[in-house]
């Protein structure tokens, strides 16, 4: 069966610009790229209709849905960046090999490429644009806003799936953690998108259930930690075991190879922008801080969680009649 937005052949998709475009050239690079001999583009792409859920305008970046030519996968692909804000999309990409490491199963970044990604059928002709392209999830939608849902939002899958993620986003301090930035697939599966924002605030972040960064919405991981504290939902604290693990497993060296192109960008886009969100600018010490993130992590969430169960413990306390009655008078 052909689709309703099968790509049409590329001589097609190319003969309205015949006049403006040297189509021959444009056509060896697709042809090049379509049996992969090509090494300069990464993604080959048609446009498909914006998903009627999504506001245009509402990104940083100009966000396109896209199918890849070679393959008939599908893309959201992030771009027109700016010189100065191409390493967030380096970032995203760098974010999904660290999230593929072994043992990182449950933490679902969808696969992320960083490059060079030429459109064809762009309202002006094919144009390329440099940014990140991520594997399109078949969704029923984001998660819920938690403010405005049900009462049992945070039932086990849910708070499993979300202590897991807050563990890697603690690693890679991403804040941009609210419920839009997880998508429920179609079959059900949870999925987590949008980690540009990663390391941002990297050194002058805290793990905490209130700690929140200017401009976005709140972390799901607070709503969820809000209400654990008030007896609202249960917290099984070892689901984090095998992420943590995981994450320790990674090898400093690899790490460090992940990263680096990515912090040299960074580190020229900081000076750049005399950026002081993070508290590690050059990309040495930046690589360094999250080595040594890595290897604080246990203890960081360990020191977490007693906290976090001292507080419902004190919160039940509160709560509980007899208790309440001694508080009230002073006993
Ligand atoms: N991999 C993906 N699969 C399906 N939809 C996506 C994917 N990535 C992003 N989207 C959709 O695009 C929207 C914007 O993407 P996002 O990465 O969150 O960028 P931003 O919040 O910076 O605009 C998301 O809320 C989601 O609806
Ligand atoms: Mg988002």
């Amino acid at each position: 069966m052909v689709s309703a937005y099968a790509p049409a052949p590329v001589d097609e998709l190319l003969r309205p610009y015949s006049d403006e475009l040297d189509t021959g050239s444009l056509a060896q690079t697709i042809g090049d790229y379509l049996t992969g001999t090509e090494k300069g583009i990464q993604g080959c792409y048609t446009l498909l209709p914006t998903p009627s859920h999504m506001k245009v305008g509402e990104s940083a970046c100009d966000i396109y849905f896209a199918r890849d030519l070679k393959d008939d996968t599908e893309w959201v692909v992030k771009g027109s960046l700016s010189d100065q804000d191409r390493f967030l999309a380096m970032g995203e990409a760098a974010v999904y090999d660290l999230a593929h490491r072994p043992g990182l199963d449950d933490i679902t970044v969808p696969y992320t490429k960083y490059g060079n990604f030429l459109v064809l059928n762009g309202e002006d002709g094919p144009f390329c644009t440099s940014g990140s392209s991520q594997e399109f999830v078949k969704n029923r939608g984001a998660l819920p806003n938690p403010k405005w849902s049900e009462d049992d939002y945070f039932g086990k899958d849910r708070t499993d799936f979300l202590v897991r993620n807050q563990v890697f986003d603690w690693f890679i301090g991403n804040f941009d953690t609210h419920h839009k930035n997880f998508l429920v697939g179609r079959d059900g599966q949870y999925h987590a998108i949008d980690k540009g924002q990663a390391f941002r605030f990297y050194g002058k972040d805290e793990l905490s259930h209130t700690y929140d960064t200017p401009k976005v919405w709140t972390p799901v991981y607070n709503d969820m930690w809000t209400h654990y504290i008030e007896g609202a939902c249960e917290v099984d604290l070892d689901a984090a075991e095998k992420v943590i693990t995981a994450i320790e497993a990674i090898p400093d060296q690899e790490i460090e190879e992940i990263l680096r192109p990515y912090a040299l960008e960074r580190e020229k886009s900081l000076q750049a922008f005399n950026s002081t969100d993070s508290a590690f600018v050059s990309a040495d010490d930046f690589i360094d801080a999250v080595i040594e993130r890595k290897n604080s992590l246990r203890g960081d969430f360990e020191h977490f969680y007693t906290e976090m169960q001292q507080r419902r413990a004190e919160s039940e306390k509160r709560s509980d009649p007899v208790s309440r009655e001694l508080i009230d008078t002073g006993r």
